[in-house]
């Protein structure tokens, strides 16, 4: 798969362990973070890497602030973009199975990068569930997205 990873300043000191983990399951990174502590603004990270992902460009992503809320609400305000802050590897999974949650945000001033890259492998090695229950809700929330209504 193609991962978009993103991080701002915040999120930098995660950035390596989030890569490696990315890569040691064969992924190929697709970097729209900055590579440095300067600080800037996480929503211009979040506007490319979410199109990217929203477009098929990429298939999953990964944003990296200083909570992960940042990144979560800016994420989820574009449409296709279903983002989780998940900073353990249960609601990683859940993320994903129930959820079908297509970007996982951590901070980087919250988790530290042993457990940040369990939670990485949790998220990218679980799949959406079929169960019928679970396929509605993801839809009525679809259907929010579009008439604020369920
Ligand atoms: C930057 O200081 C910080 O506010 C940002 O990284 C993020 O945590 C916002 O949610």
């Amino acid at each position: 798969m193609k991962i978009a990873m993103g991080n701002d300043h915040a999120g930098f000191p995660l950035r390596e362990a989030i890569c490696e983990a990315i890569k040691a399951l064969g992924h190929e990174v697709v970097d729209f973070g900055i590579q440095t502590e300067e600080a800037c603004d996480y929503p211009q990270v979040v506007a490319p890497l979410t199109h990217a992902i929203a477009q098929g460009e990429c298939d999953l992503g990964i944003l990296v602030c200083g909570t992960g809320i940042g990144m979560a609400i800016a994420a989820n305000k574009v449409r296709g973009i279903y983002a989780a802050r998940c900073e353990e590897c249960f609601s990683a999974r859940m993320a994903r199975e129930h959820n079908a949650a297509n970007v996982l945000t951590m901070g980087g001033r919250t988790i530290g990068p042993g457990l940040a890259g369990e939670v990485v492998q949790a998220f990218l090695t679980t799949t959406p569930t079929t169960e019928e229950r679970h396929v509605r809700r993801q839809e009525q929330v679809r259907r929010i997205e579009t008439s604020q209504t369920a």
